[in-house]
């Protein structure tokens, strides 16, 4: 559920006359999306996911791995992300622990392999180019700790990646089992696909209730924002966007969503982060950042939109009673009866200074529901780039950086990577 009341009268804000003119352009780029989707193009395909994603083959490349006490995914970005946000939202206390290795900073790596049970834990390695430094990277030196551990990494790695690159050749040559990143999606919209999916999987995770909760956000994609909640976002935050909320804080009121807030940021970045244009995600948690962001968010410069976000449906967590008096208020209450309130508090402070607030509700944190989510978010990212005619799907800035980086290890002749050098040589 999607609610725009925080949005109307607010400064920037939308009214609601500017809502319905802007509703013939969602009809317009909805039209453009669909025939995106039929034709299953770069992008629009990843919209299809729901209807094409094999799970079954998923469920058995992981397979020999169901018993591992940990699971190491190897990726970055939207290789790794989505599958973070799964495994922390739904993590269960009988699960195996999920660790993600995408930065290769020096001290965090071997301080985390050192760590691990490495004989019993599963090894994700996930990249869709196969070629990306970090993750190659990473991946050697997981496997070299386990050789060094006397632990065969053939037998305890899975693969995804695309149909060609280092990463598909390592793993024919070792018969790793593999999983394909579906043709047409890019990493930051892959989630619903093997790239966010086998971790899943591996934990326990029901795939088909992530699927329908996707499919039926999916079936909801209508050509007006009034009838859509994933347009409704999508056309609110760019109307928002051009009337000066260049920020948009992601303010999940749940522990178990704060990787969501770091997915939607590199959603929301990379995608609509072109010409000029879109809107810069910010992450922050409720009540948490009640303590922190919020003075800037309520009393600071107007260039930010706040969404909250929230379960419906969460565990309660008694507060015991006490006789001190000053506390009597508590007692009786719950854990999620406070979380709410400070919710609720949130949006009326906000409200009152007059800054636009989004109020995204799910109704639990479950597969179906983050199906839902996610899936949703990336249709309201699709509309959005299309609202402001920018490139949704590709990532020039994140490529010349990878470009750099090889050159400058010796991985290639890139013009990046002398431009790189051309820039150092002149401090
Ligand atoms: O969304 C994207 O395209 C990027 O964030 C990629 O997912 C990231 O750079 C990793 O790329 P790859 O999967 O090719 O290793």
């Amino acid at each position: 559920h999607v609610d725009l009341g925080g949005v109307l009268g607010a400064t920037p804000g939308v009214s609601r006359d500017s809502l319905e003119r802007l509703d013939e352009q969602v009809a317009t780029a909805h039209e453009r999306i669909a025939a995106g989707r039929d034709d299953h193009e770069r992008g629009y395909a990843a919209l299809n996911l729901p209807a094409r994603v094999d799970l079954d083959a998923i469920r058995s490349a992981v397979a020999p791995f169901t018993d591992a006490e940990a699971v190491l995914t190897v990726g970055i970005g939207g290789s790794a992300l989505g599958a973070a946000t799964l495994a922390d939202a739904l993590a269960g206390p009988d699960d195996p622990d999920v660790y993600v290795l995408d930065n290769v900073d020096p001290e965090h790596v071997p301080r985390l392999l050192d760590s691990l049970p490495l004989e019993r834990t599963a090894v994700n390695v996930v990249s869709k180019s196969g070629t990306t430094a970090e993750t190659l990277s990473n991946f050697l030196v997981v496997r070299e700790a386990m050789a060094d551990a006397g632990v065969d990494w053939t037998e305890r790695t899975v693969v995804t990646t695309g149909e060609s690159g280092n990463l598909r050749a390592l793993a024919d040559a070792h018969d790793l089992p593999s999983l394909p990143v579906p043709d047409g999606v890019p990493g930051r919209f892959s989630v619903l696909s093997p790239v966010g999916l086998a971790v899943a999987a591996i934990q326990g995770h029901d795939l088909d209730a992530i699927r329908a909760g996707a499919a039926e956000a999916a079936d909801s994609l209508s050509g007006s924002l009034f009838e859509t909640p994933a347009y409704a976002y999508g056309a609110a935050a760019y109307a928002l966007a051009n009337r000066g909320a260049t920020t948009n804080a992601m303010m999940p009121y749940a522990e178990r969503l704060e990787t969501f807030a770091e997915w939607f940021a590199q959603l929301w970045a990379e995608s609509l982060g072109k010409d000029g244009l879109g809107q810069t995600p910010t992450r922050a948690l409720g009540a948490t950042d009640q303590h922190s962001q919020l003075q800037l968010y309520r009393a600071g410069p107007r260039e930010k939109l706040v969404t909250l976000l929230r379960p419906t449906d969460r565990p309660a967590c008694p507060i015991p009673e006490t006789d001190l008096e000053g506390l009597s208020y508590l007692g009786g209450s719950t854990l999620g009866d406070l979380l709410d309130a400070e919710f609720d508090a949130t949006g009326a402070s906000l409200a009152a200074s007059g800054v636009p607030v989004i109020r995204v509700e799910i109704d639990g944190i479950d597969e179906r529901s983050l199906g839902a989510l996610l899936y949703g978010m990336e249709a309201a990212c699709v509309l959005y780039g299309e609202l402001a005619g920018v490139s949704t799907f590709t990532q020039p800035a994140v490529e010349w950086g990878k470009r750099a980086a090889r050159g400058l290890l010796g991985g290639g002749e890139f013009e990046e990577a002398e431009a790189v050098e051309e820039r150092t040589s002149l401090r």
